[in-house]
C-alpha cells in the first residue's frame, strides 16, 4: 500500500503570516511611504542649499588702486605733468585728467577718428596709444589749433561756412585730422589716391581729401561739406 500524504488544514495564524509576507499592510505602507519620501527629499535639501548659496552675492575683492606714474606733456603749448597708471590712453589723460574733453570717445578702439589729436607733429587716433609713451611730446587738441580769444582757424571757419557738421561729435576729430593733412600735403607726403607719387599734386582732390580722411567717420554723413572746407583751406592757403 502506498503511503499516504497527510495534508494538515493550515492554522489561521499560519495563514496570517503568508498573509502579511503577500499584501503589505496599511501600516507597512505607511513606514515604507514615509522612507521613500525621506530619501526623495534629501537631495531637494541640498538643492535648494545649492540656490541658496548660489543666489548669496559673492563678495566683492577689495578695491586696490594700480600703482600710477608721472607723465609730463605740452598740450596745446601748455606743461602739464599728469599722474596716470600705467594702461590710461592718451585720450583718457585728455578727457579724465587734463580735463579736455574737446576730444572725443567714439569706438575706443581705433575705428572713428573722432578721438584725433596731433602728437609731434602726427595725427594719431588717442584711443589707441597710451598718455606714457607720449612723455615730453607736444599734444595738439581741438581747444588748441584756434589761435585764441575769439578768433578760430581757417579750417574751423571753413567748417562753419561750408555746413560741414550736424551734430559735432566727429567734428573735434575732422578738424585735427585735416589740419595734419594739409601740413602732409604742403610737405609733399603721398597717399593711396596719389596718381604719381614723385610729385606733390598741384591741387587736393576730392578724392585725395577723401582718401586723405577716409579714418575719421561722420555719422551725421556731412562729407561732401567737409570735403568742400578742407579743399577750400587747402586751395586758398597753396
Ligand atoms: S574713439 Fe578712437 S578711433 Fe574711435
Ligand atoms: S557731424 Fe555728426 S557725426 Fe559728424
Amino acid at each position: 500500500m502506498s503511503p499516504v500524504k497527510t495534508l494538515s488544514p493550515l492554522s489561521p495564524d499560519t495563514r496570517d503570516t503568508d498573509d502579511a509576507a503577500q499584501k503589505p499592510s496599511r501600516r507597512r505602507f505607511l513606514q515604507s511611504a514615509a522612507a521613500s519620501a525621506a530619501v526623495a527629499a534629501a537631495p531637494l535639501a541640498s538643492t535648494a542649499r545649492a540656490q541658496q548659496q548660489a543666489a548669496t552675492p559673492a563678495v566683492a575683492p577689495p578695491v586696490t588702486s594700480a600703482p600710477t606714474m608721472p607723465v609730463k606733456l605740452t598740450i596745446n603749448g601748455h606743461p602739464y605733468e599728469l599722474q596716470v597708471e600705467a594702461r590710461t590712453t592718451l585720450l583718457d589723460a585728455l578727457r579724465e585728467y587734463a580735463d579736455l574733453t574737446g576730444t572725443k570717445k567714439g569706438c575706443d578702439r581705433g575705428q572713428c577718428g573722432a578721438c584725433t589729436v596731433i602728437a609731434g607733429g602726427r595725427r594719431i587716433n588717442s584711443c589707441l596709444t597710451l598718455a606714457v609713451m607720449h612723455e615730453g611730446e607736444s599734444i595738439t587738441t581741438v581747444e588748441g589749433l584756434a589761435p585764441g580769444g575769439d578768433a578760430l582757424s581757417p579750417l574751423q571757419r571753413a567748417f562753419i561756412e561750408k555746413d560741414a557738421f550736424q551734430c559735432g561729435y566727429c567734428t573735434p576729430g575732422q578738424l585735427c585730422s585735416a589740419t595734419a593733412l594739409i601740413d602732409e600735403y604742403r610737405a609733399g607726403d603721398a597717399s593711396a589716391a596719389t596718381a604719381d607719387v614723385r610729385f606733390r599734386p598741384a591741387q587736393l582732390s576730392d578724392d585725395e581729401i577723401r582718401e586723405r580722411m577716409s579714418g575719421n567717420i561722420c555719422r551725421c554723413g556731412a562729407y561732401p561739406n567737409i570735403v568742400a572746407a578742407v579743399k577750400f583751406v587747402a586751395s586758398s592757403q597753396g
